[in-house]
């Protein structure tokens, strides 16, 4: 991917004698970085071999050090062995032109390889439940799967992003009920979203005691199915609600969908689900209700009900409806669902009925799970019923972002909209820094620490970069002269430079957008490093100055691109 690095990977995996993803694998960065720019252990070679790792350096290292005095063309300049590491010095004027040159002819593509080319991602994400308020958890699932989906579009790939909307089923029986006992219409409708809250959260504490208030929410959710006039009216007026609250928090994430086919579309093709099964010999009767065997064999594997005893639609079979119209329509190579960990047997029982039924293209089916996210911190009030305002969370996000940059950047112009990027930024950054499938505790405090592993940290190294562009005045020179460069900061800059497209490649394949977060991170430590140890507009001379200002451009562009990828803002000032 990088020639450098795959010149390191030929060379050792031939004279190791092992296959070159193996190799590829461990090449890492020595400690001491005067000892060189990339190392690779022999421990793993030596354990299988028997052998003492420092011999098999020593001998590794001689092999190519060998082969290296036969080319004219090798990328490597000297390759040592230090104890038990094979050390490679890399020709560090030509690596660091190479990664400049990449950056500036690729432009706002440089990253991209094209993999996804010709391909067809269908991701389902964010899909909120529109009886209730939009969730923390439906956040994580807008921030993750718009990261996905943007990182595959830079990839190449042809993308539909689906919101697959919760406007139907048990909490819509809820609200309805609710609505008809205690519902007061001129307060609804003058504050529509609070106020369905609170009867949903007074129905479902009055229910705990009541269970003939259950029954109700039953006789609502058959009413709707079966069409009831008043009912459906009211049910639509709820969803028309629910879907502009959602798109105004859309609207302020900055978030595009393709497509908005809720769960109601698809109840409707309950019939010609179970007609699929039946036909496959697949359905049976249980207790009035009808189901699917998947794997009896496996005990975690439970049969999936298609529809319930009560003659309606299930999540699972409105789910299996819903995905056989999405490969009838967009012919997918890759269909992504992202949702909480807590859905992932409802998903693997989706996919696997659908493998039953003989379609081979349930392997194309993946679940992108995410972990649960917890408050500290007393920035934020969590209300009666629990229920977390996601837009509370981002107002107060904007404000205190605008409290910093009032003591940091006092004279910044066009405040209130850089607090507004930098603090819906960081929120977003919350929910891709880590493993998606790590719980997280979230504490607005330390989402908006310009100093820590944070969004505003990564935006706050981007304007330091423009800043300096725009303090050395001129146009950055496109000749300046590479080979000035070679120190050990500017090369970190630029192996973390050319290390971008591996972080793309790796974010797509595995649906994991913490692998830019991370990236970002690096990048934006070993860039504030590079600043820190060497004068860029004060160099020695201009002809090094013109070169440094050349690697701080290179700088700007990939952190411009890493944050355009995870759905954040890169303000040029804050
Ligand atoms: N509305 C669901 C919920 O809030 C998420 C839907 C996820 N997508 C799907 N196709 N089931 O839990």
């Amino acid at each position: 991917m990088n020639p450098f690095v795959d010149e390191i990977v030929q060379r050792a995996a031939a004279a190791m004698a092992l296959p070159e993803d193996a190799v590829r694998s461990l090449v890492s960065v020595p400690p001491d970085e005067s000892l060189g720019d990339y190392a690779i252990p022999c421990f793993s070679l030596a354990k299988e071999r028997k052998q003492n790792p420092t011999a098999i350096a020593g001998d590794v290292a001689r092999e190519i050090s060998e082969g290296i005095d036969r080319s004219d063309t090798s990328r490597i300049g000297q390759v040592q062995a230090v104890g038990p590491y094979v050390n490679f010095m890399l020709d560090r004027v030509r690596f660091i032109a190479h990664v400049l040159d990449e950056i500036f002819s690729r432009g706002v593509n440089y990253g991209s390889r094209n993999q996804g080319q010709g391909k067809t991602l269908v991701i389902d994400f964010s899909s909120p439940n529109l009886a209730k308020p939009f969730s923390i958890a439906h956040l994580r699932s807008t921030a993750i799967g718009n990261a996905i989906y943007r990182l595959h579009k830079f990839a190449g790939w042809h993308c539909v992003g689906i919101n697959y909307l919760g406007d139907y089923g048990a909490n819509f029986g809820q609200l309805l009920a609710a609505y008809r006992l205690w519902g007061d219409e001129e307060a609804v409708r003058a504050n529509p979203v609070p106020e369905l809250l609170a009867l949903y959260i007074r129905f479902n504490e009055e229910a705990k005691d009541n269970p003939e208030l259950t029954e109700q929410a039953r006789a609502c959710l058959r009413a709707l199915a079966e069409g009831d006039e008043e009912v459906v009216g009211l049910w639509r007026y709820f969803i028309d609600e629910g879907t502009k609250e959602a798109e105004r928090i859309y609207g302020i994430l900055g978030v595009h969908f393709d497509e908005f086919l809720g769960e109601s579309y698809f109840a409707e093709k309950l019939d010609e689900v179970v007609a699929l099964f039946e036909s496959a010999g697949l359905a049976e009767e249980s207790e009035g209700a009808l189901i699917v065997r998947l794997d009896d064999d496996d005990e975690d594997m439970p049969p999936c009900m298609l529809r319930t005893s009560n003659n309606t639609s299930t999540y699972h079979s409105r789910d299996i409806a819903a995905l056989l119209y999405r490969y009838e329509q967009y012919d997918f190579d890759k269909m992504v669902y992202v949702t909480d960990m807590r859905q992932s047997l409802h998903f693997r029982q989706v996919f696997k009925a659908i493998e039953l039924l003989g379609l081979e293209w349930s392997s194309r089916c993946e679940h992108a799970p995410f972990g649960m996210m917890s408050f500290k911190g007393a920035a934020i009030a969590t209300r009666k019923g629990n229920v977390i305002f996601l837009e509370e969370v981002l107002d107060k996000a904007v404000q205190l972002t605008a409290d910093i940059i009032a003591e940091k950047n006092p004279n910044l112009e066009e405040r209130d909209r850089i607090a507004d990027q930098v603090g819906i930024s960081a929120v977003i950054f919350a929910d891709v820094n880590y493993r998606r499938t790590r719980d997280i505790s979230f504490d607005l405090d330390e989402v908006l620490n310009f100093d820590g592993e944070t969004g505003p940290y990564v935006q706050y190294t981007h304007a330091r970069f423009c800043s300096i562009l725009r303090k050395h005045g001129a146009p950055v020179d496109a000749d300046a002269d590479p080979s000035r460069l070679g120190e050990v900061a500017e090369m970190r800059v630029a192996r973390q430079l050319a290390e971008f497209p591996v972080s793309v490649e790796r974010a797509c394949e595995e649906n994991e957008p913490s692998y830019i977060a991370s990236y970002l991170i690096d990048l934006a430590t070993v860039a504030n490093r590079f600043y820190n140890e060497l004068p860029v507009l004060v160099a020695e001379d201009d002809e090094l100055t013109a070169a440094r200002v050349r690697l701080v451009d290179g700088v700007g562009q990939v952190l411009r691109s890493g944050l355009s990828l995870l759905g954040m803002k890169a303000p040029q000032e804050m």
